[in-house]
């Protein structure tokens, strides 16, 4: 199965914001992306604005450039902008003021209500939606209950995992740490366990959160995985090699080729 990247570009316009001016402007990144295959672009519209700005979502959905997956929380305000905006995809997702970056999965099962009113009023106005949650089949069982598409499988536990033994070591290789293996394993087979279960409730399934080269393996040989969105490692690799090279790069790990 080909495996779908999403290129999450709201790491241009933290940039742009940090200095409150014009650029770098993110619209620019779409003919890269564009020019790289990539199968989506996805951002994320914060409650706050931190980052992308509505006219970076209306600019981006108006070009029509490639397929756009919004991010955004299950709010009334968001609800509004997404029927006018109309992107194609629609990633649900948990928000909270104080967040350094979407800290963990939506809570379909304590919301279970408000996720189904917002998953059909999305679905009516002709957009795939998917739901950002953590590997945990309950979240799983009300994800479908919901009548989502999809979910995404928020990888950063196990990515932060990974970036504790880099803190401690310096390198990502793990292959002599018999305790850190364990640890690692135990996230990756919740990823997978996950990954199965949704794909057999008729769930697509994606994953997201943390991703990059060093880590995106043991994520890669999910067989029901079918997407990938990243943002923070692709935007942190362009500084030194160029979005393309980065872009390249992640999709050459897709395809197992590097
Ligand atoms: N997927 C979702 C739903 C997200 O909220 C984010 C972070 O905005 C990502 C993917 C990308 O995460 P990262 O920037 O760590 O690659």
């Amino acid at each position: 199965m080909k495996r779908r990247l999403g290129v999450n570009i709201d790491h241009i316009a933290t940039i742009r914001e940090s200095r409150k001016v014009s650029y770098p402007d993110p619209f620019e990144a779409l003919t890269i992306l564009k020019s790289c295959q990539v199968d989506q672009v996805t951002i994320h519209l914060r409650e706050d604005r931190r980052h992308i700005q509505d006219h970076d979502l209306k600019r981006i959905c108006d070009a029509n450039i490639l397929p756009v997956n919004l991010e955004m929380a299950v709010t009334k305000e968001m609800l509004e902008i997404a029927s006018q905006q109309k992107p194609s995809h629609i990633t649900f997702v948990p928000e909270k003021r104080e967040e350094v970056t979407t800290e963990g999965g939506l809570d379909c099962v304590t919301y279970i209500d408000n996720v189904t009113d917002a998953v059909s009023r999305m679905q009516a106005c002709g957009i795939h939606v998917s739901l950002f949650i953590d590997p945990d089949y309950r979240q799983i069982a009300a994800a479908k209950e919901s009548g989502a598409d999809a979910i995404e499988i928020h990888t950063g536990t196990y990515c932060n995992v990974l970036e504790d033994f880099y803190v401690q070591n310096g390198h990502y290789d793990y292959s002599e740490d018999t305790v850190f293996q364990a640890r690692l394993n135990q996230e990756i087979t919740k990823i997978q366990e996950s990954a199965k279960m949704a794909s057999e409730a008729k769930l697509k399934v994606y994953a997201g959160h943390g991703l990059h080269v060093d880590n995106i393996q043991a994520i890669a040989n999910i067989t029901q995985i079918e997407e990938y969105n990243i943002g923070h490692a692709l935007i942190a690799r362009a500084v030194f090699v160029g979005l393309k090279q980065a872009i390249t790069e992640i999709q050459m790990m897709l395809r197992g080729d590097l």
